[in-house]
């Protein structure tokens, strides 16, 4: 087995440890006391359960274990599937003291920090993101939440993990969609704050593309350590922290006007961030060949970067308005000076964001 990584999120009393290695879900000696009391609830899906569940469970020989399996996908983070973990944790008589284990993508670390969130106004849960998006972004810094119909994460709360187990074997089993989409917000952190990492993954594509072990576990920890540097300094997002939404107002507006499932998360911030990088440079912002960069190491990733031609540009307009950063219903996104230097820009005109959208 490789070296295990530590990265600390500092977060004083409620500071928690990202480890990082390959095989580390069967080395439960290293992360079985992030389990504290009786009950443990695990939450997974039905692609990872199969694969990963039983040597998980394997870990609380010594605690009273469940199981909960939801179907794959962005519609199992709904009031529906926090209502099936809150039957069971009721099942289960789980106190204040239980443990959720969430082991999948980022939907089922979503789901199921949320309910951890609700249940008893706050259990313990220890995320085993399984997706690269997961061990890059959505495991780490406690962004919890489901979806409404109106709009993605409109529900949540900020609850952080007590630890974060990030078994990079399990990539193994990933589709390489799956795996690029991950890479998306791999390229988001070189692209808001890190020109140099933004170097290497041009210089070192085609290895991560090929599951280069070294490579993505490289990719893996500049990306934590980067996050985990952003929440401890913001954890409720009232600056910094929004930089990590790059991309985002466009993408989760082209996942909701597409409807959910039809791209991948990833694929959407990746459109996204070229669109956020045209409309920087359309409002001269940023140089213009900074977006041509950005476009071009997506596409060799293999991540589309043009919006869908099927789809209302008023509908997206419309979706980016109900955008968590919109402050006094004026649309607030993240733009760049350039490679490594996203901001905040407020108040951007829509007449901008509509050329944007409808240019070929
Ligand atoms: P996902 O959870 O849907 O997983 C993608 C697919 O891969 C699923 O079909 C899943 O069953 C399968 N899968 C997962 N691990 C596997 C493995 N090791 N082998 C084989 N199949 C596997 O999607 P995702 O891309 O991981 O996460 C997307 C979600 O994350 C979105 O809901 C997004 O909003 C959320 N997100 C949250 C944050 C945050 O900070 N909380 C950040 C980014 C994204
Ligand atoms: N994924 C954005 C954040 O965690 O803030």
């Amino acid at each position: 087995m490789n070296d295990v990584q530590e990265i600390s999120v500092a977060l004083g009393t409620r500071s928690y440890p990202i480890w990082i290695g390959d095989g580390l879900i069967a080395q439960s000696e290293r992360w079985r006391d992030s389990v504290r009391g009786r009950h443990v609830l695990l939450i997974s899906d039905e692609n990872v359960a199969p694969l990963y569940a039983a040597e998980v469970l394997k870990t609380f020989d010594r605690h009273a274990a469940s199981k909960l399996e939801f179907p794959a996908g962005e519609l199992s983070k709904s009031f529906e599937a926090c209502e099936a973990i809150f039957d069971a944790l009721a099942e289960m008589g789980a106190s204040r003291d239980a443990t959720i284990v969430a082991l999948g993508g980022g939907v089922i670390g979503d789901l199921a920090g949320f309910a951890a969130a609700c249940w008893m106004r706050g259990i313990a849960f220890v995320q085993i993101p399984t997706t690269l998006l997961a061990m890059v972004d959505s495991s780490v810094g406690g962004k919890t939440a489901v979806n409404l119909p109106q709009g993605k994460n409109l529900v949540g709360a900020f609850h952080q993990p007590r630890a974060v187990v990030i078994d990079t074997s399990t990539l193994v089993t990933l589709s390489d969609r799956e795996l690029r989409s991950g890479i998306a917000e791999v390229v988001k952190y070189g692209a808001i704050a890190n020109a140099e990492f933004f170097v290497w993954l041009e210089a070192n594509a085609n290895a991560l593309l090929a599951r280069d072990a070294h490579a993505l576990a490289h990719a893996i920890a500049v990306s934590c350590r980067q996050k985990a540097g952003v929440v401890a300094r913001d954890e409720t997002e009232q600056g910094e922290r929004a930089l990590l939404n790059f991309g985002h107002t466009f993408g989760h507006a082209l996942e909701a006007v597409s409807g959910y499932g039809q791209l991948l998360h990833g694929e959407a911030i990746a459109i996204g961030m070229c669109l956020a990088a045209k409309l920087s440079a359309t409002m001269n912002l940023a140089p213009r060949e900074d977006f041509d960069r950005l476009r071009t190491l997506l596409r060799t990733f293999g991540l589309p970067t043009d919006i869908p031609g099927s789809l209302d540009i008023e509908a997206v307009i419309a979706a980016m308005r109900l955008d968590k950063k919109n402050i006094s219903g004026r649309l607030r996104l993240i733009l760049w000076r350039g490679i490594g230097r996203a901001e905040i820009v407020g108040d951007v005109a829509e007449d901008d964001i509509r050329g944007v959208l409808s240019a070929p």
